[in-house]
């Protein structure tokens, strides 16, 4: 049978050969007739390779992400391993790092508990679709592959099989919990992060890297999908389109799956909306995925009528690197700036203050993405507002809906006017607190219907020790370049109630987890996040930027915008794209991240005032 296989494998390769290169994820080299031998005898080329075409220089951004970088070919590609900013810190056999003293850390929800408090607090100033773009973006680069293992492969970690099963690493709930103490739950169902050792490509003593199937660069893999081919199923192949699935409310939503098991919360028969092609995760994201592909074929359209000698490729290519550069100009020059500061942004390199072309691309620097920075991405669960409100397209208020009740559950958005009323509720309520507060449903219920209790935070911390982060002080010292030792060491970047709660936690500094430092840390100045967390964030930032070829500020890059053509992506906003796309959005606040205000009031989508694309620089 192996044998067979491997036969079976050789005679693919032979006829892909012709013009294609199996490369090896690892490695990213060219995969030699050992390796293929061995991923065909545990039966697992396809996942341990990618196929890619020659790579030409001129070419348009491949979907799956391969060419992106001319020496590295398969680097950028989807299943492009992770790396590191600091060296990894296990117990043997992966287990979670031990305490300065020998013994086990605290368990992740005892320290949850301690470290966050639960509750509601509002960020006055800023509105829900803070969270919803920032999820949205980490869903571009960050797979949703871990949570789904354990809500539908691996589901019995909390019973008496899920002991013997290495792959089970359940959330222990403490005797003393708060509020488990009176609800009998234990157990909180949870999977070990699968890593290349999960899919046979690394043997299993060997470092753990995390496997991640979304490509390593910011190119809207959550919305054109990602893997090879699949692009495929979502053109259309005439006039630059993507396919479009016209739901029962009369809105247009991506192809539909109506028997996916991943909606389990469509209330069926009524609701069957459920994507095919992308995914199905929280509510947020979701409806910006949505947003974003139904812009593509706004763009396509407008193209196509300005220039209609143009056929579906160049279309299509065109269209998705408008809608690319527009994503990226919203995150680093409309949202980081509110969260991260500005001024920070610019020293550190980050935005440039001008309107013009930027070049930082090096091409001895691989399109790599680092566990560390998907991971501190986490922290943004403390600002959730979990009661969405829901607004009618006239800006009256309708309801509030729990947003955890929404997740994977697409088919609410096909039936009434639910997505009307969620998009029109993303800019007119505002969002949860920045502090250290954590919503009480994304502490006790956070997938909604999938599980009786998760407490997203405590599988944060969790997870953080399953990727064995070293602690959080050695990931301060990289930021600082200072040494901490002892819990007074910290004591500049702790108000002295929060430290004294570290203290109460952790034996050592060095005891700190990652996510525990982070719930704790004081804000960067001048911006809205934990020092540590800003560092680790301009630190893959700066790579990306380095390493990107396709990178929409760029002048030399295939495809390159022209300076009015970037002009014209500089101009558009959050609130321009949600009046051009956004159903029945008539009426939007010009910085649609703050919350409607005297100095940003409501103004009609005519108005010059929102930042909408024009695409009239695009004429030839
Ligand atoms: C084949 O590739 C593997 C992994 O990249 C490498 O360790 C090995 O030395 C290579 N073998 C030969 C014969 O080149
Ligand atoms: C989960 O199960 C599905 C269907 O049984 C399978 O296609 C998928 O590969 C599995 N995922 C993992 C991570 O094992
Ligand atoms: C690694 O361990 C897992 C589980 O014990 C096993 O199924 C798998 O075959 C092992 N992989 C290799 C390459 O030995
Ligand atoms: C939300 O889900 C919970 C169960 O997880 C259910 O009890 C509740 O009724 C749901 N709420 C709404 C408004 O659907
Ligand atoms: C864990 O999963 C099992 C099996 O799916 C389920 O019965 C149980 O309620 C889950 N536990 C929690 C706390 O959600």
């Amino acid at each position: 049978m192996v044998r067979r296989l491997i036969f079976l494998a050789y005679f693919s390769l032979c006829v892909r050969n012709l013009n294609a290169v199996l490369y090896d994820c690892i490695s990213g080299q060219p995969a030699n007739s050992t390796q293929l031998r061995i991923y065909a005898e545990r039966n697992n080329i396809e996942v341990c390779t990618v196929d890619v075409k020659p790579c030409d220089p001129e070419e348009w951004q491949r979907v799956d992400g391969s060419c992106n970088n001319l020496k590295y070919p398969s680097r950028g590609a989807f299943r492009t391993p992770t790396i590191r900013l600091l060296p990894l810190d296990f117990s043997p056999n992966y287990e979670p790092r031990k305490a300065c003293d020998g013994g086990d850390l605290e368990l992740p929800r005892k320290l949850r508990t301690e470290l966050l408090c639960s509750g509601k607090v509002s960020e006055m100033k800023l509105t829900q679709l803070v969270s919803y773009y920032i999820l949205f973006s980490t869903g571009d680069i960050n797979s949703i592959h871990d949570p789904l293992n354990y809500l539908f492969n691996i589901t019995y970690c909390c019973t008496p099989k899920g002991k013997d099963d290495y792959r089970c690493t359940p959330i222990k709930v403490p005797v003393h919990d708060p509020v488990h103490r009176f609800s009998g739950i234990s157990c909180m169902n949870l999977t070990r992060p699968q890593s290349f050792q999960t899919y046979g490509c690394l043997d299993n003593n060997t470092d753990f890297v995390r496997i991640v199937f979304q490509t390593p660069i910011y190119d809207l893999s959550n919305v054109y999908n990602f893997e090879q081919g699949f692009i495929n199923h979502i053109r259309t192949f005439k006039n630059g389109l993507l396919k479009i699935y016209p739901a029962e409310n009369g809105l247009l939503f991506p192809e539909t799956d109506p028997e996916s098991i991943i909606c389990k919360l469509n209330q069926r028969p009524r609701e069957t909306l459920c994507h095919k092609y992308l995914s199905n995760n929280a509510i947020g994201p979701n409806i910006m995925t949505i947003l974003f592909y139904r812009q593509h074929n706004k763009i396509a359209e407008e193209l196509h009528k300005l220039n209609p000698s143009w056929n579906d490729d160049r279309l299509f290519f065109t269209a998705r690197n408008i809608n690319i550069a527009i994503s990226l100009q919203i995150l680093l020059y409309e949202l980081l700036p509110i969260l991260l500061g500005r001024k920070n942004l610019i020293k550190d390199g980050i935005i440039s203050c001008d309107e013009g072309f930027r070049d930082l691309y090096d091409e001895n620097i691989e399109p790599l993405m680092t566990d560390e920075y998907a991971y501190v991405h986490r922290w943004f669960h403390v600002i959730q507002e979990t009661s969405m409100k829901f607004y009618d397209k006239d800006g009256y208020f309708v309801k509030t809906y729990p947003l955890v009740n929404a997740t994977g559950h697409t088919g609410m958005l096909g039936v009434d006017d639910n997505m009307v009323y969620i998009t029109q509720g993303s800019f007119r309520q505002q969002s949860g607190g920045f502090d250290f507060i954590i919503d009480p449903d994304m502490s006790e219920r956070a997938l909604g219907g999938f599980q009786l209790a998760t407490d997203v935070g405590a599988f944060d911390l969790a997870k953080g020790r399953y990727f064995g982060f070293s602690p959080y002080i050695k990931y301060k010292e990289f930021c600082t370049k200072k040494s901490y030792k002892k819990f007074s060491d910290l004591k500049d970047s702790f108000s002295s109630e929060r430290l004294y709660r570290l203290m109460e936690e952790y034996k050592c500094p060095s005891d700190i987890d990652l996510m525990g430092g982070l719930w704790a840390e004081n804000f960067v100045k001048g911006g809205m996040v934990p020092e540590t967390l800003y560092c680790l964030l301009v630190e893959q930032l700066r790579r990306t930027l380095a390493s990107d070829r396709y990178w929409y500020e760029r002048p030399n890059r295939p495809h390159a915008f022209t300076e009015d053509q970037l002009k014209a992506i500089r101009k558009v906003t959050i609130a321009g794209v949600l009046c051009w796309v956004g159903d029945h959005v008539t009426e939007i606040q010009p910085k649609a991240f703050y919350i409607i205000s005297a100095k940003n009031p409501l103004v009609k989508c005519s108005s010059s005032k929102i930042g909408k694309l024009d695409l009239s620089a695009w004429k030839e």
